[in-house]
């Protein structure tokens, strides 16, 4: 079981990351921005505390993390880059894309952390304080996304206060995330998108996996992103008893755009999740997201939100 602490947020600074990677260096675990969501970091090559993001999260064992590099030649350490991965990184990180690798024969990084896969997932992030979290610490860091198990990824320090209250010691506070929704993940070796993300498969030039087959990215296990209220997706207004998320010209208690704007929809969604799951209403309701650019990843979140289980 997890011990119980005192959760503190702090402003982000130098004072605030010195006192994270001191958490880090002690084995515990530091919630921190990215440029997609709030992450949960600990050291990646130390089994006891990468142990503790599981515990704090009461994430599955079988769910593996993403680790977070300070730049292409400490990833080159963890996996075998080949000429596909080498195209992709230089392309686009540091940014919000996971390649998905396989193992370095020498990789420092725990085996709690791809729970036994021989691929890992890996990114270097382009946001300041984890960029500056992984500079003090010299470290590698896991970090999924810093909620609960099951729950909406978090995009700002109040959602992670939420969820992990009394579960870590930690939080540093750089405001609201920008993309809000959480990295691509590119599978290198099959050239196909296992999770949409802010960098669309357009944007790539892959095709998107379509979950029917063996679960590749068990994050893609259908019920994932849940509130917990039960949501009804493309509705055009509410019904009695629901929260109403708009879009565009589709208006509500709330509204991801009310220009019709998919990066806007895409940085308020999980907000929205949190406002909705808040309100005194019993029931969510969202208006219906176009499926091109980003719109592939918000409605792919939005079908998991809706899935029970
Ligand atoms: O934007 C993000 O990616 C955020 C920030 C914190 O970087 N992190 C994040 O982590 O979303 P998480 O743990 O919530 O999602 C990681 C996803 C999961 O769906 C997991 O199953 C998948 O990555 N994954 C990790 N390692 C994998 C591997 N070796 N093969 C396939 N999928 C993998
Ligand atoms: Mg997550």
């Amino acid at each position: 079981p997890n011990p119980p602490f005192v959760t503190r947020t702090l402003p982000y600074g130098d004072a605030a990351l010195a006192e994270a990677a001191a958490e880090i260096a002690r084995g515990g675990c530091v919630a921190v921005p990215t440029e997609t969501v709030y992450g949960l970091a600990a050291d990646a090559t130390d089994s006891r505390a990468v142990a503790g993001i599981y515990a704090a999260k009461g994430r599955p064992s079988f769910n593996p993390l993403i680790v977070h590099v300070i730049d292409l030649a400490a990833a080159r350490a963890m996996a075998r880059f080949d000429a596909a991965a080498e195209a992709l990184a230089a392309r686009w990180w540091p940014g919000p894309l996971t390649l998905v690798l396989p193992l370095a024969d020498d990789s420092p990084v725990a085996s709690l952390v791809t729970a036994g896969l021989p691929t890992v997932a890996i990114r270097v992030p382009a946001h300041r304080a984890m960029q500056a979290l992984l500079e003090a610490t010299g470290r590698p860091l896991a970090a999924p996304s810093a909620n609960a198990s099951g729950g909406i990824s978090p995009t700002r320090a109040a959602h992670v206060a939420a969820s992990l209250d009394g579960r870590i010691a930690l939080i540093l506070d750089d405001g609201p995330t920008p993309a809000g929704i959480e990295s691509t993940i590119v599978d290198v070796a099959q050239g196909l998108v296992l999770r949409p993300g802010p960098i669309t498969a357009d944007d790539l030039g892959l095709a998107t996996h379509e979950g029917s087959g063996p679960i590749t990215a068990p994050g893609q296990l259908a019920s994932h992103y849940a509130p917990a209220k039960p949501l009804r997706l493309d509705a055009t207004s509410a019904r009695p008893g629901e929260w109403m998320i708009g879009f565009g010209d589709v208006s509500g208690d709330d509204t991801l755009s009310p220009t019709g704007d998919l990066v806007e929809a895409a940085a308020r969604l999980f907000d929205a999740l949190h406002r909705a799951d808040a309100s005194d209403r019993a029931a969510i309701a969202v208006a219906p997201v176009p499926q091109h650019g980003l719109g592939e990843a918000i409605n792919d979140r939005l079908r998991r939100a809706a899935v029970r289980d």
